[in-house]
């Protein structure tokens, strides 16, 4: 797990870890945890799949609203300068069901159809990563309860969400911005191209400091001069990232050209 996904679990989360693997240990049909832990070893699968139940994927839609403000208010007229001249690119890393990419979506585009017509004459995409094929699943299909949803402004949700069935579905206009696909942070990331704003919330929380530094240090080389990083409530930037970037808000970092 550790080596994997570079999740430390303390030792006060043997509570959590035990609820959540006894699912797996009750499907294959085992007696013991031990029983469990040999069946990891030797399937690379049953590995995999153990770190996936392992995560949390609680987010929801306009999650820390603060740093949405932040990216219509400051971050988006710097967005539509740089699409004159040069693709736009962003990327939620670790983005769990799809909630947050979506939400920066819907503020590129704005609270009204007409308002995101820049978009429709830039090059402007979205990239949403994680390590569970179960979330980033969810993330490429883009259909949520009516739960879910609520937290989305009225004149927003009025624009880019449409009932169907029981169920909403993000617009066509969104949903082609948006990339999902599985990846591991820890593992090396396939883009070629540097990202303009990061995104990485609510994911570093449960790494070790060693693992965050590294991470965060990856995610300034990625970024493009002048870029974006929003990182979660609890979390900061530490190592040689804390030295690179410039506070721009509450968790929020500018990387200095
Ligand atoms: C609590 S959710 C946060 C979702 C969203 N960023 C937010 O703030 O609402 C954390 C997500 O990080 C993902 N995650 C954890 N470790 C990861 C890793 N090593 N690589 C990629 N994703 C990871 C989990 O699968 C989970 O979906």
């Amino acid at each position: 797990m550790q080596s994997d996904a570079r999740i430390h679990l303390a030792p006060g989360k043997t509570t959590l870890v035990h609820s959540r693997l006894s699912k797996r240990v009750r499907k294959h049909g085992l007696q013991t945890f031990k029983d469990y832990v040999e069946l990891v070893h030797s399937d690379p699968e049953e590995r995999r799949a153990m770190v996936v139940a392992l995560t949390t994927n609680h987010t929801h839609f306009f999650r820390e609203n603060h740093h949405f403000d932040h990216l219509k208010a400051t971050a988006m007229p710097w967005l539509q300068r740089q699409a004159s001249t040069k693709p736009v690119r962003i990327w939620s890393a670790g983005c769990s069901s799809g909630e947050e990419v979506y939400t920066i979506a819907m503020c590129l585009r704005g609270p009204d159809r007409a308002s995101g017509a820049w978009i429709d004459r830039a090059d402007v995409k979205l990239l949403a990563t994680d390590l569970s094929p179960l979330v980033v699943e969810t993330a490429r299909r883009g259909v949520y309860s009516a739960s879910t949803v609520q937290p989305i402004p009225a004149p927003y949700r009025s624009s880019w969400i449409r009932p169907e069935g029981a169920d909403f579905v993000v617009a066509d206009e969104i949903k082609k911005m948006v990339t999902a696909r599985v990846l591991n942070l820890f593992e090396p990331w396939p883009m070629r191209q540097k990202y303009d704003v990061i995104f990485c919330r609510n994911v570093m929380i449960y790494f070790d400091d060693e693992a965050k530094a590294e991470l965060e240090a990856r995610f300034v080389d990625m970024l493009v001069p002048g870029g974006y990083l929003y990182i979660g409530h609890s979390e900061r930037l530490i190592g040689a990232a804390a030295a690179r970037m410039k506070p721009a808000g509450h968790t929020i970092y500018i990387k200095e050209s």
